[in-house]
């Protein structure tokens, strides 16, 4: 099979697995080119397949030498059909760990349900016995109430009024007007319920009644805060209610785990990046183009590898955490300069269809998401039949 890219409202619905493979390859190369650390022995990731948690996944494997247990939701190739970029992304993972002699194992399915919970304390208990540290880095836009059956969707809207601004056209490489609406109060609750840190809750309660967790276990959750630019469409939209909920339910968590095992609860806030997830929030692929071109020529900007390397080694485990007034850790902080932002926000304000290649870093950030879907990586032979036949046949562990 000839495998092209194939664009529908920002979303790639066909994926190289090559691209793929080499896209888990080069985070590794980085990896391995840093000093490697100490850090935990026995780490589960909650959507650890692509974006923020696949990073996490390859920092720990490859930087200390951590044994991961991934659940992802993806789906696999079939016929014709490509299969999902985290479905690549697992296989390949796993090939690299491998000959590096990591232990690791991949779970498919809902990590909201209780089954897939079930069944990952089963394999904790039998192969490790306990866990040192769990990662929460999902992005799902519905989540089933695993006690009640009722199914929640979330929503990316704005609170109390609209909000007009422009989104990117990937296939075309054009602005596009975008309308964010305003929610309702049910909405905001429901993506509260998708988004906010209830699931994050029951995987550690549960993790904790059955004795699985270990003296000194951690946990930390993904959130994003952003600049006064983009809080009318995050942090003060429905996708912020739910992080404030993930806020809170670190500083519940937090004491209890404190107490019982010496350990910790923590929040994070990352840097903008290009992900399956982060493409889709309206308006948002603007601000990232800007901020893509501005970080890179002021030497600062990161991708998801350096972000997640650099919040392990140096703030998690170990002795530079950047730390806000309420506790969150910060590898944002670059993101955050005062100066920088003023000029994302004047360029925000008169950024159009003549001038946007002057004034945004807009064929690095379509680059970066064609990237995560397995394309325009120069070293990949896009013209090469793939035998899919054959790749469908690697099983995951
Ligand atoms: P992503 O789309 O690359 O990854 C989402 C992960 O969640 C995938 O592994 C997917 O398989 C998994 N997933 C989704 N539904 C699932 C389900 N029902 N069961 C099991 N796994 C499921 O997204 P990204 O951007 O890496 O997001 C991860 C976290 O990082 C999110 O909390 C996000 O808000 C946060 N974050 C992202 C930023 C960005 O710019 N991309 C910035 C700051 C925070």
């Amino acid at each position: 099979m000839i495998i092209k890219p194939v664009i529908k409202n920002n979303i790639c619905i066909r994926v190289h697995p090559l691209g793929c493979k080499e896209n888990v390859k080069r985070q590794i190369e980085y990896v391995e080119s840093q000093e490697s650390f100490k850090g935990p022995k026995n780490v589960l990731i909650i959507g650890g397949s692509s974006g923020y948690g696949l990073a996490s996944r390859i920092s720990l494997g490859f930087g200390c030498k951590s044994n991961t247990i991934n659940v992802s939701f993806e789906v696999e190739p079939k016929k014709n059909k490509t299969g999902t970029a985290g479905w690549w992304n697992n296989v390949y993972f796993q090939h690299y760990a491998k000959k590096a002699g990591l232990k690791y194992k991949d779970f498919v399915g809902d990590a909201f349900s209780l089954e897939m919970k079930d069944q990952v304390m089963t394999y904790i208990k039998k192969e490790y016995g306990k866990i040192d540290l769990l990662i929460y880095s999902l992005a799902s836009n519905r989540r089933t109430d695993p006690y009640t059956g009722e199914t929640y969707i979330s929503t990316l809207k704005s609170i109390n009024k609209e909000v007009k601004g422009y989104t990117i056209d990937i296939n075309n490489e054009l602005l596009k007007e975008e309308k964010m609406e305003a929610a309702t109060p049910e909405e905001i609750q429901n993506t509260i319920k998708v988004m906010g840190g209830e699931d994050w809750k029951i995987w550690i309660d549960m993790l904790d009644e059955a004795d699985l967790l270990n003296e000194g276990f951690k946990t930390v959750a993904y959130t994003y805060l952003g600049s006064p630019a983009t809080y009318e469409i995050y942090h003060h939209g429905t996708i912020g209610m739910a992080k404030n909920h993930l806020d809170e339910t670190a500083a519940v968590m937090n004491p209890i785990l404190k107490k019982k095992y010496n350990g910790e609860a923590l929040i994070s806030a990352s840097k903008a990046i290009v992900t399956k997830a982060s493409v889709y929030i309206p308006i948002f692929p603007v601000y990232g183009a800007i901020l893509y071109k501005l970080m890179k020529e002021a030497g600062t900007h990161e991708g998801e590898i350096e972000q997640k390397y650099r919040l392990f080694k140096d703030m998690i485990y170990g002795e530079q955490p950047i730390i806000d007034e309420v506790n969150r850790l910060r590898p944002d902080n670059l993101e955050q300069d005062e100066q920088l932002q003023e000029k994302v926000k004047e360029i925000l304000a008169n950024i159009n269809n003549e001038n946007l290649h002057e004034l945004s870093d807009i064929k690095g950030f379509i680059s970066d998401f064609m990237k995560i879907n397995g394309f325009d990586f120069e070293n990949v032979d896009y013209n090469e039949d793939v035998d899919m036949d054959a790749l469908s046949e690697i099983e995951l562990i």
